[in-house]
């Protein structure tokens, strides 16, 4: 997608579609006024007869019969003035794309008015444009947007930044879209591999023979099950300074639940298991384009989980790398098995500071639904900047708790650890499952070492559309990050 900015009065404009956002109640004043004259205020005329609201996401099209060169505009709701912010833009931005791509409008201008501005415009109308058919042999109607025309104040250099982050996050999406018979462990491995020679990154692929030799016990014990070949991947940035974020994302190309398997309704999402580290490869490729002062390592355990003749049973017990025991009471909770290992690593290698992405557990969707994505870790102070940074960035975080208490949760009898308390036998501490994925995982990180536990097992994947989002893999995660690498690069 070309994009350009003009500074242009809106009724000089030469687009299939020019949209403007208004909140309710709102009327068209100003440069909109001027450009409402020159259709014979058609605008005022719509919004005066009721035919457009200015409800959140609302998209009103009008005709312009050649009176200005634009083909016709949409008025895109903006919803309540006071609820505004900058993820509600990028929405908004994503409406009138996903209407330009109905209409068939292949150059989309956007005023930017006082509310919006260039990032959040081009951010949005980015993942709303996202192609979802892969693997469609004749594409359908839908169209494409091949122009946007920002009318306003915009910098080239906002623009190229947008961009990358646009394109790291959809590629992102496109990894986890991929069937499991296409992005196996290998093919991830391969996606990495093309990441490190690109942007001269340092890699570093552990196959499982030599995970065993060195005793990733927790992510070897989950790989067994599995006859496509399994990988511990890093990929290692040098941006300069002292610290180095560590983020670690989970990587289950398939979820059947191992023995413990998953009923067979919906199974087939879970080729979306590994969007953690599907994430994780999209930072780094932003990474690499914009090369922060930062270092980076990005640690991926890569596997399927599945049932065989060799893979783990109910009640098996494994070693992490860290020399923890944990009781396998259910092969389904592996995600947190192979993350054990993998933050434990990423410490050896010498992370400062630690962010993991899972789609860990499904008790995620039942605290905070498809709309938050839920993040525990310590100490708070770390936990709550990912939160603003994801406001920035037009992600919303909840934090969910880890009182001591929650502990218990983790007793085995028979080990140091239970993978999936509560599955086996009774534990004192009932329901939290989201807590207790996160409990486990801070069993593997040091104290001094800040962690942020994104569970986005509700939020990487959609199953029905949004008026600004194409239904399936949304790329959470990636903005947010971005906005965390520039903090921190910036001594934040
Ligand atoms: N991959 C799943 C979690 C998941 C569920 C992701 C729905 C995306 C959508 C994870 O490995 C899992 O199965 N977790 C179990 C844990 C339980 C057995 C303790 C779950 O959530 O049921
Ligand atoms: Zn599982
Ligand atoms: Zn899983």
């Amino acid at each position: 997608m070309k994009i350009t900015a003009e500074d242009e009065k809106l009724e000089k404009i030469r687009a299939d579609a020019l949209a403007l956002c208004l909140f309710e109640g709102e009327k068209p004043a100003g440069e909109l006024e001027k450009l409402d004259k020159a259709v014979s205020g058609a605008i005022g005329e719509t919004i005066k007869l009721g035919d457009f609201k200015g409800k959140l996401y609302e998209v009103t099209s009008i005709y312009t019969h050649g009176k200005i060169p634009v083909v016709r505009i949409f008025l895109v709701g903006a919803g309540k003035k006071g609820e505004f912010d900058s993820r509600i833009a990028r929405n908004i931005a994503g409406a009138a794309a996903r209407r330009a791509l109905k209409t068939g409008a292949k150059k989309l201008a956007i005023y930017l008015g006082e509310h919006l501005n260039a990032a959040e415009i081009i951010e949005g109308i980015g993942l709303a444009t996202y192609e979802p058919g892969l693997y469609k042999t004749k594409k359908e109607d839908e169209g494409r947007i091949e122009e946007l025309v920002l009318v306003g104040r915009a910098n080239n250099q906002v623009i190229k930044h947008s961009q990358i982050i646009v394109e790291s996050t959809n590629w992102v999406r496109k990894l986890i879209s991929e069937p499991a018979n296409v992005m196996t462990p290998q093919a991830l491995v391969e996606e990495a591999r093309k990441l490190a020679k690109t942007y001269k990154f340092g890699i570093e692929v552990i196959d499982e023979e030599e995970a065993k030799k060195r005793g990733f016990g927790a992510f070897v014990g989950v790989a067994r099950g599995s006859e496509e070949p399994s990988f511990l991947v890093v990929l290692k940035y040098k941006g300069g300074g002292k610290e180095t974020l560590g983020i670690v994302g989970k990587g289950i190309t398939f979820d059947s639940g191992g023995i413990s398997l998953k009923p067979s309704k919906g199974m087939w999402e879970m080729k979306m298991d590994m969007a953690g580290a599907a994430a994780c490869l999209g930072i780094m490729k932003w990474v690499g384009e914009t090369r922060p002062r930062l270092n980076v390592i990005t640690v991926l355990p890569l596997t399927e989980n599945l049932p065989s003749g060799r893979a783990l049973k109910p009640g098996d017990v494994v070693k992490a790398l860290n020399g923890k025991t944990i009781e396998i009471t259910n092969t389904d909770a592996e995600g947190r098995v192979v993350l054990a290992d993998a933050l434990a690593y990423a410490q050896k290698l010498g992370a400062t500071y630690l962010v993991d992405l899972a789609t860990l557990t499904g008790a995620i969707n039942v605290a905070l639904g498809n709309v938050a994505t839920g993040i525990m870790g310590r100490p708070n102070s770390w936990v709550e900047k990912i939160v603003r940074l994801g406001r920035e960035a037009g992600e919303l975080f909840w934090q969910l708790p880890t009182f001591r208490d929650y502990k218990e949760i983790l007793k085995s009898d028979i080990a140091d650890l239970d993978n999936a308390p509560g599955e086996g036998q009774p534990n004192a501490v009932t329901g939290a499952g989201a807590i207790a994925g996160a409990m486990f995982l801070l069993e593997f990180v040091n104290e001094k070492v800040p962690l942020a536990h994104l569970d986005i097992a509700a939020t990487a994947w959609l199953s029905t559309e949004r008026p600004y989002l194409t239904k399936g893999p949304t790329g959470v995660g990636v903005r947010t990050l971005v906005k965390l690498i520039e903090s921190l690069e910036n001594g934040g």
